[in-house]
């Protein structure tokens, strides 16, 4: 069965046709990184006007033709509405005039399945990639992270099906942390890839950084997040460096050190909660594996942390280009998940819940 796949839940316009959920025939993504340089960031209806001139060339470049496809995924949520509404009505166009079944997806449970796809040569390319493991297909039950700019949520997969949200973030997700931090120290608009970065130059001189940050809801028992409170930590950290060497301006930039340090020690923090709750749902739940996915699931640190864990857990992460927003796992989606709709009952739904 052949999906065709649009998304468009917030600056990216991603399409892709995917083989029965599991092999990509075709995958673009439009971005809009000189909007970031122009605005300094997303502006909602900016980035939909961009979606209006660039959703049918990005359509005809992944589907020239749409005989060959079975039925169309759209996102209808969460995200920002002027965007979603790009893809929602064009997909919903495309079902009219073509007859086929058209399936609503919901963008963040979406992220998780892009642990399903194989790549275009048919190796599998859903495992960690610092280690080499055997383990190919997915064992359930499995626990989900799902870590992106807007959501950090863990569910319980029964099977490819039966999902149960087991927490989430109460304020900031990691991503935004990430993302915040960056611009703080600054790094400008580069989230989560430049504090990475950054990062990793700490790592190579082994300087290791002493500013102890916290681990927000590291001890509590529930399973949910919170990231607000270590955001607020560094600004103040930054705030303390700044005065202890007397820059009279605030805006002054720190010493390269100082933002790698401090980077690093965001993203071990970060990562160290990430990998603690989500050990703690496998083991609560008794899982066999564990899926990360998300934007946030592209960094090395997260992926290396979680790689120990290999020989309790089969752990899967997707290529660094299907963690971030795709199409590919919208169809993915679809084909394992999704209900066929009557196009004229899909509506975008911009804060669509993500508590199933
Ligand atoms: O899933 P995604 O592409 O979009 C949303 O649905 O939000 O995730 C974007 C988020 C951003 O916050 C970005 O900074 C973060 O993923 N991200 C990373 C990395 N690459 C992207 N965070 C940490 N390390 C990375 N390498
Ligand atoms: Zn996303």
């Amino acid at each position: 069965m052949k999906i065709l796949a649009i998304e468009t839940s917030c600056d990216e316009t991603a399409v892709a046709v995917v083989e029965n959920g599991t092999k990509i025939l075709s995958n673009v993504v439009a971005s809009s990184t000189a909007m970031y340089e122009k605005y300094g960031g997303i502006v909602p209806e900016v980035a939909a006007r961009e979606q209006i001139k660039c959703i049918i060339p990005t359509i005809q470049e992944a589907c020239p033709s749409f005989d060959s496809i079975d039925a169309i995924a759209v996102t209808i949520g969460p995200g920002l509405i002027g965007s979603l509404l790009v893809g929602v009505e064009t997909a919903k166009t495309i079902a009219f005039v073509t007859g086929k079944p058209i399936i609503p997806v919901n963008h963040v449970l979406a992220h998780m399945y892009a642990n399903f796809i194989h790549d275009k040569q048919g190796n599998e390319n859903n495992k960690l990639t610092i280690q080499q493991y055997n383990n190919i297909t997915i064992e359930f039950p499995a626990i989900s992270l799902v870590a992106s700019g807007g959501h950090t949520e863990l569910y319980l997969m029964k099977n490819e099906k039966e999902l149960m949200w087991l927490g989430g973030t109460l304020d900031d997700a990691a991503g935004e942390c990430f993302d915040k931090t960056a611009r703080l120290l600054g790094l400008g608009n580069g989230g989560g890839v430049a504090i990475e970065k950054a990062a990793k130059k700490c790592q190579m001189l082994n300087d290791k950084c002493k500013i102890k940050l916290p681990r927000p809801l590291l001890h509590d028992d529930t399973l949910n997040f919170s990231f607000s409170g270590l955001k607020t930590a560094i600004l103040r950290e930054v705030i303390k460096l700044k005065e202890s060497q007397q820059y009279n301006n605030t805006t002054t930039r720190l010493p390269a050190r100082q933002v790698q340090q401090l980077a690093y020690g965001t993203q071990e923090a970060i990562t160290d909660v990430l990998v603690e709750k989500t050990l703690r749902a496998a083991k609560k739940y008794e899982v066999k594996s564990i899926l990360l996915s998300g934007g946030v699931a592209a960094n090395t640190r997260l992926r290396k942390k979680f790689s120990i864990w290999h020989s309790a857990f089969s752990i899967h992460v997707p290529e660094a280009r299907l963690c971030t927003d795709n199409a590919v796992s919208i169809a993915s989606y679809a084909y394992f998940r999704g209900v066929p709709t009557a196009w004229h009952s899909i509506i975008a739904i911009p804060d669509l819940s993500v508590e199933v």
